[in-house]
């Protein structure tokens, strides 16, 4: 199997200029850095806290996934993911890089009876109708997907969905159509599911929200519409391998957080963005984004000192956003980087684009190609556009965009973002900063013990005054 390759030449002084960082550093003082942040890492992985680490072993939880999955298959035409945050991103991005975003449009034939398969991620009312309007209740399965199994939009979002069942199928078949994938001990979901006998499955205590794709949370759904979860867990241990080594020049999350990490503190570049060229590799960007945000942004390093630091991922898509956002990369403040994502190499579907029009000079110089060779065309021009205009980029090319290198990557990116907390010095395991907000909803909610929000002042507020 071809291994996914990084190539960070444009991240290095020699190549791109000022910018970079001079090559000789990956054997010096970055290398040493690097090294203290993969031992940090180590120890906390040996202590337990990083369970992420262990999910592609835990033979249990495929084998529980796969019989719950074999279970249920053929009684459903959908399948719909209730979770926010980690809890559902992990399953887009399954579902967009594996099945292709337009799975659900596509005839049960052509799903090979797989069911369809929806996340509702949000509790704007009009998008909820509007999906459980399209779907036959009495054919849908509903994946409840809360770690802590009480987050209130996931909690909010259950309680309707159950009331519509009740209504629909009467009390006695509503349990059917659930699994809630939930803490294995703890919480309101894992109460409700055994006092009611629902299926469930547990999320090992060492896993949270943004890395537990590889847990139950992303292997159940997987296996329900087809995905090789075995696979899955195969590419992710992979990369678990090669990402042991504490020498920096030999491990790419290492060398990814290092060089971003580097990227930022020295050179201002707080923007790291996350462009894939690919359209199954979209939801993917949006994946990684959470997964860096929630991570690193954080008000204090790990000895409590106020820091109040962290990079900004941004999601891209190639070419679409050569359209878009590729005019500020390339002119606006240096203060980004580039990770593309390149799927070269076999297995690729591709479309010749056809030398019917060869003799309008105009258009002739495409004839002879493939949408494929464009868009990689219009990949490598990207990264050598910004190289020559000093700004720093790296690509990961990914042979073949299947089940095992999908897991490599996710495996990849779970490591460089606990490298990177270990670089930022801070927790890449908690997030603090959503609970005030939080709490504040619960106030406005009137939930007991919580103050709602001060009100803003109505004076200070633009509004049309009509006579
Ligand atoms: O990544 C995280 O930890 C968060 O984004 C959580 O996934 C999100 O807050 C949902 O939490 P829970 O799974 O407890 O419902």
């Amino acid at each position: 199997m071809t291994p996914i390759t990084l190539d960070f030449s444009n991240m290095v002084a020699e190549r791109l200029g000022g910018g970079g960082v001079e090559a000789e550093r990956l054997g010096g003082d970055l290398a040493d850095r690097f090294r203290s942040a993969h031992e940090s890492v180590e120890s906390a992985r040996h202590s337990g806290e990083m369970g992420f680490f262990e999910l592609p072993y835990d033979s249990v939880a495929l084998r529980r996934a796969l019989d719950l999955a074999d279970r249920v298959e053929g009684r459903f035409e959908n399948l719909v993911i209730i979770g926010i945050g980690g809890s559902a991103l992990g399953a887009r991005t399954l579902r967009d890089a594996l099945l292709g975003p337009l799975w659900n449009e596509r005839s049960n034939e052509e799903r090979a009876g797989r069911p369809r398969m929806y996340i509702l991620d949000n509790v704007d009312p009009g998008a909820v109708l509007d999906t459980l309007e399209h779907l036959d209740l009495r054919r849908t399965l509903f994946n409840v997907v809360s770690k802590s199994g009480s987050t209130a939009e996931t909690m909010a979002l259950y309680l309707v969905i159950e009331g519509l069942l009740i209504e629909e199928l009467g009390a006695d078949e509503v349990g059917k159509h659930f699994v809630f994938t939930t803490d294995a001990e703890s919480g309101t979901l894992r109460s409700i599911a055994e006092a009611e006998g629902i299926s469930s499955l547990p999320i090992p205590d060492n896993v949270g929200g943004r890395f537990s794709v590889l847990s139950p949370v992303g292997l159940f759904p997987a296996a329900l519409v087809g995905v090789d979860a075995a696979a899955l867990l195969a590419g992710a241990a992979r990369a678990d391998e090669y990402c042991r080594t504490p020498v920096l020049r030999e491990n790419p999350a290492g060398l990814m957080a290092t060089l971003l990490h580097t990227a930022h503190s020295e050179a201002g570049a707080s923007i790291h963005v996350m462009m894939p060229y690919s359209e199954r590799l979209r939801s993917f960007s949006f994946w990684f984004q959470q997964l860096w945000a929630e991570s690193l942004g954080k008000a204090h390093d790990r000895s409590g000192n106020v820091v109040h630091t962290g990079p900004t991922p941004l999601p891209a898509v190639g070419v679409t956003d050569q359209h878009a956002q590729v005019q500020l990369f390339m002119e606006g403040p240096l203060d980004k980087v580039v990770v593309f994502l390149a799927v070269t190499g076999l297995g690729q579907r591709d479309v010749s684009i056809g030398t019917h029009r060869a003799s309008v000079p105009s258009l002739a110089y495409l004839g002879d190609y493939s949408l494929g060779r464009l868009m990689d065309a219009e990949r490598q021009a990207t990264a050598e556009a910004l190289r020559q205009g000093g700004r720093a980029n790296m690509t990961f090319e990914i042979p073949h965009l299947d089940a095992s290198t999908l897991g490599e990557l996710f495996m990849l990116m779970f490591v460089a973002t606990v490298y990177a907390g270990a670089l930022y010095d801070v927790n890449p395991l908690d997030q603090p900063g959503v609970e005030l907000g939080k709490e504040l909803a619960y106030g406005l909610m009137g939930r007991e013990g919580y103050d709602p929000p001060e009100q803003s002042d109505p004076d200070v507020r633009w509004r049309l005054e009509r006579g």
